[in-house]
């Protein structure tokens, strides 16, 4: 079906670039909600697919000569590793699953970088017999464990993850560069350079750099601009103490974006331009030589692109609010259960009622937790069988959800120039019942 007369939409920095405006629906991609979601069903995932694409340039033309490896955390699935693999980018896994599915879908193994603060021996040898770029190691116990591992003639490249002490996240369960967390090995505390110097003494690893990952949803570029400084003084010391020199520095990922109108997302040439500054003048200053860049955007490449689409189920009035359910809920986006969360929801598929009124959206999951947004505003007249859009739905939604009350997870639907293709298909009933054995003895 053909855009008409479209307009861009309302809160236009939520919504996928792609999304226009018409008669009160929203199109994306060149597709309205209504027909998406008549096709498709609901709940269901769109991701724009230019979008994507879009801000992988925009990373590539703003960290040059940077290797970027997208967090698969974020949202991972074979079409979408086909895109980054044609725009550049490599890919950072946590699991041999996300490993197996990288390597299915064509990622050169070299251009992964494999985490993880408990790796089994298994995701060690998967990562080694697939050739995986780097190893970051996250504890002292490891070094020797991967080391006795690797082939004969073989050297594996590792990174060491460092806590550089701070702070910094949307939410406590989400900050990982302070000390009183399970990730990384302390700067402060020197565990961080035993951690390099037993890694140096392996034969068979090659530590390349530091590794430092301070947390999620990060909205400036400050608290890098300090872990720069910590990391580059750790950096000289290795140097000065030990004439170690190690030419590369992954700052991780955590680049915020925007779930409400009013919010702003990382500024990206920002962060480019104050990180690079801030990595030559404190290299100038212990005359190090200035170490290659790596980072680790997960939520910033796939979350703005992507939207929710529920079906309205129920709406039903209490002494103290107005409940509008819908087919979906906690189990396909536990973030704003996980941590408070909250992102805009707006009618789609029909224009809504002048008038609006307050209500709380909640799922259809079986606990008064699952609420997707609450205290928000939607035209007066919402009622079963209206659609409802959630934006910058991209990431950590489908790859959070779960299958909770034995609900199968929604599709995810790759949209661009009118045309849909399914990335991911919907978890049919079946598909649940296909791993129950029936044993009952
Ligand atoms: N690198 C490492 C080592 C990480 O642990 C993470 C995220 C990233 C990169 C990517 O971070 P991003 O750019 O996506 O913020 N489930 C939470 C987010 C957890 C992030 C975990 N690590 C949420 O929904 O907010």
């Amino acid at each position: 079906m053909s855009v008409r007369l479209a307009e861009p939409v309302s809160d236009a920095a939520v919504w996928p670039r792609s999304t226009r405006e018409h008669a009160g629906d929203l199109t994306i991609g060149g597709l309205t909600s209504v027909e998406l979601a008549e096709r498709f069903g609901t709940p269901l995932y769109v991701l724009d697919e230019q979008h994507v694409r879009d801000t992988c340039r925009a990373y590539r033309r703003a960290l040059p000569g940077v290797e970027i490896a997208y967090a698969a955390k974020a949202f991972l699935c074979r079409g979408l590793v086909g895109w980054l693999r044609e725009e550049g980018f490599g890919l950072d896994v946590c699991s041999a699953g996300e490993l197996a599915l990288a390597t299915l879908a064509g990622m050169p193994g070299e251009r992964i970088i494999l985490h993880g603060n408990a790796k089994s021996a298994d995701e060690l040898r998967a990562a080694l017999r697939l050739g995986v770029g780097r190893i970051v190691l996250d504890n002292p116990a490891e070094i020797a464990r991967l080391a006795a591992l690797v082939a004969p003639r073989q050297r594996q490249r590792v990174m060491v993850r460092v806590v550089p002490g701070i702070e910094a996240g949307a939410h406590h369960a989400i900050r990982t560069g302070g000390e009183d967390q399970k990730f990384g090995l302390s700067i402060a505390r020197g565990d961080a350079e035993d951690a390099v110097l037993r890694a140096m003494a392996q034969p068979h690893l090659e530590p390349t750099g530091l590794h430092c990952h301070l947390g999620s949803q990060i909205g400036s570029v400050r608290p890098w601009l300090a872990a720069v400084a910590t990391l580059v003084e750790f950096l000289a010391g290795l140097r000065d103490r030990h004439g170690i020199v190690l030419p590369e520095l992954n700052l991780g990922g955590g680049h915020g974006i925007a779930y409400r109108g009013g919010e702003h997302p990382l500024d990206i040439e920002a962060f480019a331009d104050d990180v690079r500054r801030q990595l030559n003048r404190r290299c100038a200053l212990y005359d190090l030589p200035v170490p290659r860049l790596i980072v680790e955007p997960g939520r910033a490449i796939t979350g703005p692109a992507g939207v929710a689409l529920y079906r309205v189920l129920v709406v039903k009035r209490t002494a103290h609010r107005v409940f509008v359910a819908v087919d979906g809920g906690m189990a396909d986006n536990p973030r704003p259960a996980l941590y408070g969360a909250r992102s805009t929801v707006r009618l789609v598929g029909r224009p809504g009622a002048a008038g609006t009124r307050r209500v709380t959206v909640v799922g259809r999951y079986c606990e008064s937790g699952d609420v997707l947004a609450a205290d928000v505003e939607l035209p007066e007249d919402v009622h079963p069988g209206d659609l409802l859009a959630m934006p910058a739905a991209g990431a950590y939604q489908q790859s959070m959800a779960s299958t909770y009350n034995l609900v199968g997870r929604p599709p995810v639907v790759a949209v661009r120039d009118g045309r849909s293709r399914v990335l991911l298909r919907r978890e049919g009933i079946e598909d649940l019942l296909a791993r129950d054995t029936g044993s009952e003895s």
